[in-house]
């Protein structure tokens, strides 16, 4: 995957004179169509003042897991550590929440507003071991543009 070519496309939509969380959306639409081992794609938050997170725009098969308290899950690993967390293969965690047997691997990565941590992008793949250190980069670069939209 050339993630370069991606690059211009995630800016024009963060410029661009949507709310939030239609560029949010548009962010999902654009990862998922164009990254063939991306097949959900989707933002959580912190919920407020709580200790968890909430599910925000997503594409992707609908999930039960709308809310995922701070260290439940991938998702709620990454709220606590502050770290992007690569997992190769999910069936190999343990503290992992399944929202589709079809998934085999996953990605998250945190967003920063002013050096907090307040959410984060996850992306679920059904493709085994697909994420590269590109996949990472390109992650950050888009959860550094999301939040210059939040903060
Ligand atoms: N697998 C995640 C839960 C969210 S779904 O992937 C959409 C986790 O373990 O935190």
């Amino acid at each position: 995957m050339n993630f370069d070519q991606l690059i211009p496309q995630v800016d024009s939509i963060i410029q661009g004179s949507s709310s939030v969380d239609e560029k949010l959306l548009a962010i999902c639409t654009l990862l998922e169509a164009n990254v063939e081992y991306y097949n959900w794609v989707g933002f959580y938050f912190r919920n407020g003042d709580k200790e968890e997170l909430k599910l925000g725009p997503y594409v992707g098969a609908p999930t039960d897991h709308t809310i995922i308290p701070f260290g439940k899950g991938i998702c709620g690993q990454v709220a606590v550590s502050n770290q992007n967390f690569v997992v190769p293969d999910v069936s190999a965690q343990d503290n992992y929440i399944a929202c589709s047997i079809t998934v085999k691997a996953e990605i998250v990565i945190p967003i920063f507003v002013n050096g907090e941590n307040i959410g984060q992008i996850d992306i679920d793949s059904n493709t085994p071991d697909p994420f590269i250190e590109a996949d990472e980069r390109f992650l950050e670069y888009v959860c550094a543009q999301v939040s210059k939209i939040l903060s």
